[in-house]
């Protein structure tokens, strides 16, 4: 037999030269969960109907996030997420890739799974991509990730993980395109139909967590389907809102405490395995709301979409095993961003250098680990310089690109947040107040003229954007108005290409895939 002492002894030496010699901690295990379309008044620590006892258990033993921003659609906010860069440096500016679209993230922006990678993690998502799937350089593992278990596009049908119509209008019409959309690494993975895409995900993750070599720092993305539209979700969840009259925000509440069990089982694991106490767990929405499909941001104006707060001001929290204990409990203040975590986990938490990668996002970790102020005084949302033509649809076709747009004015559609400042260009997006259907709330009327297009907030005192202030203060409005211009200066051409046929998933045996080498 072994000699026993010997373990004991190496623990006892190691944690007595500690005391004298820097000690080269072990990186922690990063878990990054992104829900899709989970609005700000969804969660049951902002005083939601919809029952989230994990989240609110979870958050509660880490820090909330309060003034927390990403952007108001899909494909921008993992760009941003995955690359610490802003949409007017990756040339996705304008909506979201739809799947018969030529274009992704850029091949030469390195993503954050690509800096942990190098840096010793093992590497995976288990979720929904949707940062192009046109080329194979496009996918996740060829992105930074050692795995991925998912879907390729932005949204499927619950139990068939089949992606239907194609967001765009072309001729040949693709409305009618239908495809199956799950893939293990780069195949077609077979035998999950009439599993529900948040168990299917939740059970995926809970494998892979057992499977994991704990000597080895782990990065799990885990960007869940849920709680994006098609509303569907097992009885067993939406028989618990038998109160909520309004069937979709019924639904939606059921997809939302699937969710939110899910990530209990999750945590769960974490523990059972002894992987928790050196876990930690960044939770962040991907955009606000989408009202018309179960969602809401009251009392925020306007919602997924839009440049208003309630498309944009997001639910997220930081917790987990190896969160720091000072801050447990706690709601951060400062201003934060989704374009901050690249920095935040590599740099802060991890410890490495970020010098040489271009970013965008703030290194926040000082800030929410301590409490101290943060770095992030400003924050561009976007500058989207294409604009609807009289026949666009909220999908964003039938763009043009606005006539005057080779220097910055007032009809391009953009926003950018000075300290409490906050200014709005152009057509922000629907702007009105949405309570919840059947609240009995009357919200106020938006009396903005039509054809408004220079907005100026106080955020901090008034969250809800009810008191335009352009008018009393011109000089914040000049100094923001540079700001933008400047900003606009840098940005790189829009990418929105037309749709391709070849994208039609009967030429791909009947899936989404990829159509360039
Ligand atoms: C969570 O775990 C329980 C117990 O194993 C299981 O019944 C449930 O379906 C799981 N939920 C999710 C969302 O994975
Ligand atoms: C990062 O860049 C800064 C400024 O150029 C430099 O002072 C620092 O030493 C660099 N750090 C590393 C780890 O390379």
């Amino acid at each position: 037999m072994r000699s026993t002492w010997f373990l004991p002894l190496l623990v006892f030496l190691c944690n007595f030269l500690c005391l004298f010699t820097p000690c080269i901690a072990k990186p922690p295990h990063v878990i990054f969960i992104l829900a899709d379309d989970y609005g700000y008044n969804d969660v049951g620590y902002h005083g939601s109907e919809i029952k989230t006892p994990n989240i609110d258990k979870l958050s509660g033993e880490g820090v909330r996030l309060e003034n927390y921003y990403v952007q108001p659609i899909c494909t921008p906010t993992r760009s941003q997420l995955l690359s610490g860069r802003y949409q007017i440096h990756t040339g996705l500016q304008h909506q979201i890739i739809w799947p018969p679209q030529a274009n992704c993230l850029p091949l030469d922006d390195k993503t954050l799974a690509q800096a942990l990678k190098e840096l010793g993690y093992a590497t995976h998502i288990v979720g929904k991509w949707h940062l192009g799937q046109y080329k194979k350089a496009c996918w996740p593992t060829h992105r930074g990730f050692d795995t991925f278990f998912g879907h390729l596009t932005g949204s499927e049908d619950y139990y068939t993980h089949e992606h239907t119509g194609c967001g765009m209008t072309m001729t040949p019409a693709c409305s009618n395109w239908k495809g199956y959309d799950l893939r293990e690494n780069d195949d077609v993975v077979h035998g999950y139909k009439g599993t529900y895409g948040t168990h299917m995900f939740t059970q995926k993750v809970q494998q892979l967590l057992q499977k994991h070599d704990q000597t080895k720092p782990l990065f799990l993305y885990l960007p869940y389907q849920a709680v994006h539209s098609p509303l569907m979700a097992p009885a067993y969840y939406t028989d618990m809102y038998k109160d909520i009259k309004n069937k979709k925000r019924r639904v939606y509440a059921g997809m939302v405490t699937a969710m939110d069990e899910g990530i209990g089982n999750i945590t769960d694991t974490l523990k059972n395995i002894g992987m928790w106490d050196d876990t930690v767990i960044f939770f962040s929405t991907d955009n606000g709301g989408m009202v018309t499909e179960g969602g809401n941001n009251w009392p925020l104006r306007g919602w997924k979409h839009s440049l208003w707060e309630g498309g944009m001001h997001g639910v997220g929290f930081v917790t987990g095993g190896a969160f720091p204990d000072a801050r447990r409990g706690t709601t951060y203040n400062g201003l934060i961003h989704v374009s901050d975590w690249f920095p935040t986990i590599v740099s802060g938490l991890v410890g490495s250098s970020v010098n040489g990668t271009k970013l965008d996002g703030h290194d926040v970790w000082d800030a929410i680990s301590t409490g101290s102020p943060s770095p992030r005084t400003e924050l561009l949302h976007n500058i989207d310089p294409l604009q609807p033509s009289p026949k666009a649809d909220f999908m964003g076709n039938y763009v043009v690109k606005d006539p005057q747009a080779d220097t910055f004015n007032t009809s391009i559609r953009g926003a950018i947040r000075v300290g409490d400042w906050k200014l709005i260009t152009g057509d922000p997006g629907d702007n009105r107040w949405m309570p919840l259907p059947d609240s009995g709330i009357t919200p106020p009327k938006p009396t903005d003229p039509k054809g408004k297009r220079l907005w100026l907030f106080n955020i901090a005192e008034d969250p809800n954007e009810f008191h335009d202030l352009s008018e009393f203060r011109p000089d914040v409005v000049e100094q923001l108005y540079e700001r933008l211009q400047d900003y606009y200066k840098t940005a790189v051409p829009v990418r929105f290409p037309a749709g391709d046929p070849k994208a039609d998933p009967k030429l791909h045996n009947n899936t989404w895939s990829y159509w360039e080498d």
